[in-house]
């Protein structure tokens, strides 16, 4: 959801910019921007609604000199206005000498604009960036650029991560994040990078730091340097080294990022384990005191908190955490977690699930569990981000970045790291037998092995996706550890084809979505036979088939019977049932992708949606 980049440093700004602001399109937006300070430090704007391409070629037509080595770049995705020329970011103040561009929510824009307006200021655009650009305006009739900008931050009520220039000072860009969304400062060697996200400075430098909440970087192409927004006090921030690589973010030869992602899911899922599974002992290693504090072995609840994919692996978590541990564990969506008062306090460990760890809705729900007394844990996919930086407890998925908006190794890779905690946890407790611990994690360590097998099927999953393309309705069904991934292959299906799909406990089909069943509605079914419920689910697929319903049926390699109801067999290796969604969710994305591709839909930046939702 927007994307910024900013740059300082002795490099042409234009391609640059343009290269950064690519390397963001996979957060999904609708317009984009550039401001670049000239030659002779006029700012000049260029904008366009639409994708990337447009805004490429406005900067060829406006002929803009490499001369140029600072600006701003922005990808807007609408919240405040339509998508159109004007509302594309950068926006400017009245006299056309500041442009800001700004990622997240001005909640108080419409009292700050009445009183901008009062006192003559022009608005151009619907949006509510538009008042910090009049802001700084008028704070810079009383202060100098650094102290204009500090003071119109501390008046902004909200989320936001922002970066503005000034003509005046045309090589000091003033960074800025508070509540929500990132900013990261890339320390590269005479140039100083910004970015809302970190593919957008891989190719310059992997020596970052990161902005917490009301902080603000002054950044020149010597270097950066930090303040507090609210105090004016300078703050001294770490430098980390990051561990992707420049490459890890590009398609490598596939056609899409989603199919490269979901091919180095065996690569992923092998990597989440190194140094931390061990399948001789069955012991597993997390990093960070959090994990061998007293803590671990008293608390008495989980709570586990996420949105969309991370939430359907937080409830395959839930099903193994409760098993072996013995221990309680609500499943929460986020967004609806602080408007209910949950019930939590200081024996719950509240571990929250994200990917990009800066989903805003999950962060909000983090800090409303630390202000419950819960002690938090994140299993996240990116080092550095907010996540991470505010919860006690990291293990990290180490899929790399995943840039497909629909997630695919970042799924299975949580569902991995669920397997590690709860190994972990098991062991530390004494909850499981060591028998039981060594055949668990020899069984895991098996895992990518398989699943790169599983993945050989792509031409017979392309020939069903092709059979199927052409239905409007799916339904998907699993049972116990099942139905999160019927919900997961449901959620992968409509997102990049927009064909309608929902998943549903296969108990649930008898009180009302057997209404639909009828020759049009092809009904994906989950049905492993090392499943406890497995005869239970051969039941639902008599139902379905009885009512002349289409039936796929996804079942363990030479499971004939199962095999027989079907109009279509995707078949997946034999595993115990705990370990098997992580290889049942591998077919259901190759489906999905296919019949994606096959209806020629946007499969990397499906139509509405953002990589990272970092507004509520
Ligand atoms: C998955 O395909 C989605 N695009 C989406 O549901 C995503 O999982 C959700 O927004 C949560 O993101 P996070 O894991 O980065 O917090």
């Amino acid at each position: 959801m927007c994307g910024i980049v900013g740059y300082a440093g002795p490099k042409p700004a234009a391609p640059l910019l343009l290269n950064g602001l690519a390397k963001l399109e996979y957060r999904g937006y609708d317009s984009a921007g550039l401001a670049l300070l000239t030659g002779n430090h006029h700012l000049n704007i260029i904008k366009k609604a639409g994708k990337i391409g447009n805004l490429i070629a406005a900067v060829k037509a406006a002929k803009v000199p490499a001369s140029i080595t600072s600006g701003i770049g922005h990808t807007r995705w609408a919240t405040h206005g339509q998508p159109t020329d004007q509302n594309a970011h950068p926006h400017m103040d009245c006299s056309g000498r500041v442009a800001v561009v700004h990622n997240g929510i001005v909640e108080n824009y419409q009292h700050l604009k009445k009183q901008l307006q009062d006192k003559g200021h022009q608005f151009r655009s619907q949006t509510d960036s538009e008042v910090l650009a009049h802001l700084i305006e008028e704070q810079l009739k009383k202060h100098p650029w650094k102290e204009a900008v500090r003071r119109s931050l501390a008046q902004i009520q909200g989320t936001y991560s922002v970066v503005a220039v000034y003509e005046g000072e045309p090589h000091t860009l003033i960074g800025a994040r508070s509540g929500g969304g990132a900013l990261v400062v890339g320390w590269g060697k005479g140039e100083t990078l910004l970015a809302s996200d970190v593919p957008a400075l891989l190719a310059h430098t992997r020596r970052v730091s990161y902005l917490d909440d009301n902080e603000m970087a002054v950044v020149t192409p010597t270097g950066p340097s930090f303040l507090n927004v609210l105090t004016g006090k300078p703050v001294v921030k770490k430098v980390s080294e990051i561990e992707w690589t420049a490459e890890q973010a590009e398609k490598g030869g596939y056609p899409h990022f989603m199919l490269k992602e979901i091919m180095e899911q065996p690569r992923a899922l092998e990597d989440t384990f190194t140094s931390r599974l061990d399948p001789r002992t069955g012991s597993v290693v997390l990093e960070g005191k959090f994990w061998d504090s007293p803590f671990i072995g008293k608390f008495k609840k989980i709570t586990l908190l996420a949105m969309g994919t991370s939430y359907y692996a937080a409830l395959v978590g839930k099903f193994l955490l409760e098993k072996y541990l013995r221990i309680p564990v609500d499943v929460e969506n986020a967004s609806e977690f602080r408007y209910r008062n949950p019930i939590l306090g200081k024996d719950t460990l509240a571990i929250v699930i994200t990917q990009s760890g800066e989903t805003v809705d999950t962060l909000v729900a983090l800090r409303e569990a630390k202000a419950k007394g819960a002690r938090i844990a994140t299993i996240c996919n990116v080092m550095g981000s907010s996540a991470t930086r505010e919860a006690e407890g990291v293990l990290i998925t180490r899929a790399g970045p995943e840039i497909g908006v629909a997630s695919t190794k970042a799924f299975t890779t949580q569902l991995g790291a669920f397997w590690l905690l709860t190994l972990f946890l098991a062991g530390k407790r004494k909850t499981m037998p060591v028998s039981e611990l060594k055949k668990k994690a020899k069984e895991l360590s098996r895992l990518p092995q398989l699943m790169a097998g599983l993945l050989k099927q792509r031409k017979s999953l392309e020939k069903i996706a092709h059979e199927y393309a052409h239905y409007f309705n799916f339904l998907y069904i699993g049972r116990g550890i099942h139905y999160p991934i019927a919900l997961e292959g449901a959620l992968k299906l409509k997102e990049i084809s927009y064909i309608h799909a929902e998943g549903y406990p296969g108990g649930e089909m008898k009180h009302g979505p057997i209404a639909l069943i009828d020759s049009k509605m092809p009904v994906v079914a989950i049905a492993p036979k090392s499943s406890a419920v497995y005869e239970k689910m051969l039941n639902n697929m008599e139902e379905v088939k009885a009512r002349q319903g289409r039936l796929i049926a996804l079942v363990e390699k030479g499971d004939k019977l199962a095999a027989a109801k079907a109009d279509a067999v995707i078949e997946i290796p034999s595993v115990s049932e705990d370990l098997s969604p992580i290889l049942s969710v591998v077919p259901l994305q190759v489906l999905a992708y296919e019949i994606a591709k096959k209806k020629g839909r946007e499969i990397d930046q499906p139509r509405n949606l953002a990589k990272s939702v970092t507004v509520e």
